[in-house]
């Protein structure tokens, strides 16, 4: 059996990755490739329970620190009871932000020590690390402007200001810098079909 391959999507806010998750699962299954859609937090029922726990309440609700260490319990369930069963099974995976946003929110924007958090992904996720992650990138007042509009009130991280997100942007661009073989930067500015057309021309070199 061929082990499936991993791809993740990772970004600021508003910058549609889920839209864009929807459409390239539709059109790898359309080539006939098996792949299990998920996200993170998240992604398995256990993971699912600390989402909640995570993505609710006051901004100061949890340290960097905390939430750091949250987010690799949920990553550590999902990985065990979703990503890899479904890997070994030859599916591929498409998650909706993985590790690349622990790194952007709780170490480069929160400020927890990089040397932490790779010693965590090193214990968690190990070999595991996605075959290609897709980082959206916008203007971070563009962004704001669709997280708002796409309604349902402000979550926890939606609601720390235009400053924390501008790091954040900032963050991701670290990221891509530190994992270039893995990390396709995507223009998320323009129309849905435009993007898509970015998000397949970066997919298409490792499809079947
Ligand atoms: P979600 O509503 O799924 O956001 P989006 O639609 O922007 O993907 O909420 C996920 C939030 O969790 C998002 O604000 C980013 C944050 N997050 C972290 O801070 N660290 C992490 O490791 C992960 C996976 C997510």
């Amino acid at each position: 059996m061929t082990r499936g391959r991993f791809i993740t999507f990772e970004g600021g806010e508003g910058a549609g990755k889920s839209t864009q998750v929807g459409l390239l699962v539709d059109w790898l299954r359309d080539r006939g490739v098996s792949v299990v859609r998920t996200r993170e937090p998240g992604g398995s029922p256990g993971a699912e329970s600390i989402r909640d726990l995570v993505l609710n309440g006051p901004p100061e609700r949890w340290s960097p620190t905390t939430e750091l260490l949250l987010m690799y319990a949920a990553r550590a369930d999902h990985l065990e009871r979703t990503i890899r069963p479904a890997l070994a099974a030859g599916s591929w995976v498409v998650c909706d932000r993985f590790a690349d946003s622990s790194r952007a929110y709780q170490g480069f924007a929160g400020g927890i020590d990089t040397v932490f958090i790779e010693q965590l992904d090193t214990a968690v996720v190990g070999r595991d690390q996605p075959d290609l992650t897709l980082v959206f990138d916008l203007p971070v007042e563009v962004g704001l402007a669709r997280a708002l509009e796409r309604g349902g009130g402000e979550s926890r991280f939606e609601s720390k200001g235009a400053a924390f997100h501008q790091k954040l942007r900032e963050g991701f661009a670290c990221v891509v810098a530190d994992h270039p073989d893995r990390c396709r930067v995507i223009d998320a500015t323009g129309d849905v079909d435009a993007v898509f057309a970015r998000v397949r021309a970066a997919v298409e070199v490792i499809a079947p």
